[in-house]
């Protein structure tokens, strides 16, 4: 087997927190409410990548953010205007997981490549990684804007191989998405699952070789490889 030559990180819910912007806007009102409506636009977000992906269509990964909110805002009978743009805007500007400080501590001092590999399209990156301090300290940001597909479409995997040169298994993919982590499983990557949740395993071909529940553990598989 290779060694590891590039780490590289899915972006919303493994470096990004999804779940805040709703929780900071609702989360004072009802706490159970803010948790349905985060869950359901998530669930709501990544189906419309998934069903736009197999029907050959594309629309940029914001418009999509913003209309799977309004779903999930309808479902929950929230019709309130300025709550919708409060949460867009901590959304587009959003926190990163607290141990994401640490991690880039240690890729700086690692040879490897750093890299985020996201169905976000260039704005909402650019602002994400500028929000979170991340500017300039991953050496590579692939968007799936460049290829008009989403995860899991083996073309977006390929993005890094193809840029790097690098075989699959040179690269330890991050991601605290079950399915994202199958989709890079399969097509050959080394793969960790973040699994901030507790949540069982994906029962798809391709587990993860490797599960955390938070990102603490990566410098430590990058300096054994
Ligand atoms: C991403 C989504 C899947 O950043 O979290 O690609």
């Amino acid at each position: 087997m290779n060694s590891i030559e590039a780490c590289v990180f899915d972006a919303y819910g493994t470096l990004f927190d999804i779940a805040s912007a709703v929780h900071d806007v609702l989360g004072d009102i009802d706490s159970d409410m803010a948790a349905r409506v985060a869950a359901d636009w998530r669930q709501k977000q990544l189906q419309y990548t998934w069903i736009l992906s197999m029907t050959g269509q594309y629309e940029d990964f914001w418009s999509i953010t913003c209309e799977s909110l309004d779903w999930a805002l309808e479902n929950s009978r929230i019709h309130d205007a300025a709550q919708r743009e409060r949460i867009l805007e901590l959304y587009l500007n959003i926190r990163s997981y607290p141990e994401v400080s640490d991690l880039l501590a240690a890729l700086d001092g690692h040879p490897s490549r750093s890299a985020i590999l996201s169905n976000g399209n260039r704005n909402m990156l650019a602002a994400a990684l500028d929000a979170t301090g991340i500017t300039g300290r991953i050496d590579d940001v692939f968007s799936v804007e460049a290829i008009r597909v989403f995860k899991p479409d083996h073309r977006v995997y390929a993005m890094v191989t193809d840029d790097y040169a690098l075989a699959p298994d040179a690269v330890l993919f991050v991601s605290a998405n079950g399915w994202d982590v199958a989709g890079a499983g399969s097509f050959g990557f080394r793969t960790v699952w973040i699994n901030r949740h507790n949540e069982p395993v994906d029962r798809l071909p391709h587990r993860p070789d490797t599960v955390m529940s938070d990102l603490n553990g990566i410098a430590d598989i990058l300096n054994a490889s």
